[in-house]
């Protein structure tokens, strides 16, 4: 089986790619770093050719709230019309848990856009809603930072390890297609103001986080269940204080 990883030099992908590779499969990263480029077009036509499984992980360079959602509406129907033309039977797509109790949130606005646009496209797919990435802590710091505070909503999280997120979009690829949505997240589920404080401790950074139950999030206001799965959702195996033992003081 022939898969094309859009977004595939980025951190999931780059993951994913190589995973699927070690499990013995046809697997190639498309990004505009390797010639292929969902907003423009180009190489999408020449790198579907024989493609079975498309795989989306793509993001935005820009989180300007209207760049954002331009981003994943351009490069959801390029990419989608073009697998119509190659005959693609699975297209399996990474989304954020939550997404559509989010759309106060520019970002978020963005991916709610893109999941649309694969639901109406008619080709068999997956989504995979993940929690946010351990890798995405330092994002999130800069996100809650005015000025000398940083202020962090107190609602809860359970995120999740990159490596933990890269298997589980490999098993999604290598099934069926569910025409729906699948849930994952990390062992744990944490406040989000608090894990952020062990965060910042753990790096060495002196700043302390004000909790703010008002905070936003990328623009959107939490309660304690936007941003966790609901019941049943696939586990990570790896914790905060191992991912930040093997990779994290590198970040
Ligand atoms: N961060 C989180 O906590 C979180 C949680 C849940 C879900 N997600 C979702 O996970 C996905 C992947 O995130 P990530 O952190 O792995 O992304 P990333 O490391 O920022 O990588 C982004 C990838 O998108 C590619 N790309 C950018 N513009 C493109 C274009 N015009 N055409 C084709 N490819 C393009 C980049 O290619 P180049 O290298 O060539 O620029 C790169 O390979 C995102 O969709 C995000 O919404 C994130």
């Amino acid at each position: 089986m022939k898969t094309l990883v859009i977004g595939g030099t980025g951190l999931i992908g780059s993951k994913l790619v190589k995973l699927l590779i070690e499990r013995g499969h046809d697997a190639i990263a498309a990004s505009p770093a390797t010639g292929v480029n969902t907003i423009t077009g180009e190489g999408l036509d020449v790198a579907l050719a024989g493609v079975d499984t498309v795989v989306d992980v793509a993001n935005s360079p820009s989180f300007e709230d209207r760049a954002v959602l331009e981003f994943f509406q351009v490069s959801g129907r390029n990419l989608l019309a073009a697998e119509a033309r190659a005959g693609v039977r699975h297209h399996v797509a990474l989304s954020v848990v939550g997404t559509h109790r989010l759309a106060e949130s520019g970002y978020f606005r963005g991916k709610i856009a893109q999941e649309q646009l694969i639901v109406a496209a008619g080709i068999p797919y997956t989504i995979v809603h993940s929690t946010q990435f351990f890798e995405f802590l330092g994002g999130i710091v800069q996100s809650g930072t005015q000025g000398d505070e940083i202020r962090l909503s107190p609602a809860f999280v359970q995120p999740i390890a990159s490596d933990d997120v890269a298997q589980a979009m490999a098993d999604a690829t290598l099934a069926a297609p569910v025409n729906g949505t699948v849930e994952i997240a990390g062992p744990e589920r944490v406040r989000l103001a608090e894990l952020v404080q062990r965060y910042l401790r753990k790096t060495g950074d002196a700043r302390r986080v004000q909790t703010d139950p008002g905070a936003r999030y990328f623009g959107a206001l939490l309660d304690d269940d936007t941003l966790v799965p609901g019941s049943g959702p696939r586990l990570g195996k790896i914790d905060f204080e191992t991912w930040f033992s093997q990779s994290g003081a590198k970040k």
